[in-house]
């Protein structure tokens, strides 16, 4: 009974560490300092330099510009070279790099050593498209292309298994690596995965188009996203820990069923048992009167 009991807790505890180290992953996380709110002078749009390409376009990267002094340049300098001690430049980084970092929330950074996590976007859409145009018209590539709908599922399982599951488990939600995070990947946009890939943010190796080409870029995407609608065989998910873990905690509640079943079973065949002290009273035609009829005789 003791042992049952001991066996069920601590197979709670483990489905319970299992189901909560996503979240635990979430909560590692330092807390963000307030956004940084771009001043006045980054609402007033400036004027479109005479002669530029494209007019519209122009007006959107000085207007990122403005962004970036107000919001970035304390850490990655006035003309986006870097500051030493703060944080590299993003020069060449290119609008692949900036879409990410910004769309994820993870720049700006609240202090040059803190962790870089994704969080609210600290800039409304339209700052964000500024900002990637700007940091873009400094050389670098462009946001990548993706389409995941007609990339092969198996095939991005297996590159999956191969490049990524290391870090973020083959169930897309996340783990822990030396010094950081590996975050769930469930939040992720495709865009946002096909930059993760290319970019490697912070400790994750970013990957070329040698490692991983574009068809399989994209079946790596469609992959992730498939990973947020798994099929559970069964019905309940359980945190999606597989079939070893779900038939454990089958057989846990079917030993606890059988328990309470033999348990009520026992109750009423005690009920019916006859009292352990003193003969029973004789009745005539029972066999203890019978007995005695025969001694008379
Ligand atoms: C408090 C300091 C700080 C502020 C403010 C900040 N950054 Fe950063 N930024 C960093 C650090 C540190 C890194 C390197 C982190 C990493 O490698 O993941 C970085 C990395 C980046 C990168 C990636 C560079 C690359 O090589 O791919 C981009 C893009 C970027 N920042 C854009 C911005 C933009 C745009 C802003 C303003 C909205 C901003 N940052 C504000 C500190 C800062
Ligand atoms: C060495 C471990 C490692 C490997 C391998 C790795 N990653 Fe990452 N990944 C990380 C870490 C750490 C972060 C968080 C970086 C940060 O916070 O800036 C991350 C972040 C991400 C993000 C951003 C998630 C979000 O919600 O913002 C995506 C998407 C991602 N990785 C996808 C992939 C894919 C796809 C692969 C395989 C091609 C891969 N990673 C391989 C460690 C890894």
């Amino acid at each position: 009974m003791i042992g049952f009991a001991r066996l069920a807790l601590v197979a709670a505890v483990l489905a319970g560490v299992v189901v909560a180290l996503p979240s635990l992953a979430q909560a590692v996380a330092p807390p963000k300092a307030p956004p940084v709110v771009a001043g006045p002078r980054a609402a007033a749009a400036p004027a479109v330099p005479a002669g530029a390409p494209a007019p519209g376009a122009a007006a959107v990267v000085a207007r990122g510009r403005d962004l970036f002094v107000s919001g970035c340049s304390y850490c990655h300098g006035l003309d986006a070279t870097g500051v030493r001690g703060r944080a590299p430049t993003v020069r060449g980084a290119g609008a692949e790099s900036a879409d990410f970092y910004l769309s994820t929330g993870r720049m700006p950074l609240a202090h040059p050593h803190a962790y870089p996590v994704r969080s609210k976007p600290a800039y409304p859409p339209a700052d964000i498209r500024a900002l990637v145009a700007y940091v873009g018209s400094l050389g670098g590539p462009p946001v990548p292309g993706v389409s995941p709908a007609t990339a092969g599922l198996a095939t991005g399982e297996r590159a999956f298994a191969d490049h990524c599951a290391g870090c973020h488990q083959v169930s897309a939600r996340g783990g822990i690596v030396t010094g950081a995070v590996a975050p769930s990947l469930q939040r992720a946009t495709a865009t946002q995965i096909a930059e993760a890939i290319r970019v490697g943010p912070y400790v994750m190796p970013n990957f070329s188009e040698r490692e991983i080409d574009g068809p399989t870029l994209n079946s790596i995407v469609r992959y992730v996203l498939s990973t947020r609608h798994p099929v559970d065989r069964g019905g309940w998910g359980i945190g999606h820990i597989g079939p070893i873990p779900e038939g454990m905690i089958a057989w846990i509640f079917a030993m606890g069923a059988l328990l309470g079943v033999s348990r009520v079973i026992g109750e009423r065949s005690e009920g019916v048992r006859p009292p352990p002290s003193g003969p029973e009273p004789s009745e005539p035609g029972s066999a203890a009167s019978a007995i005695t009829g025969g001694e008379v005789r």
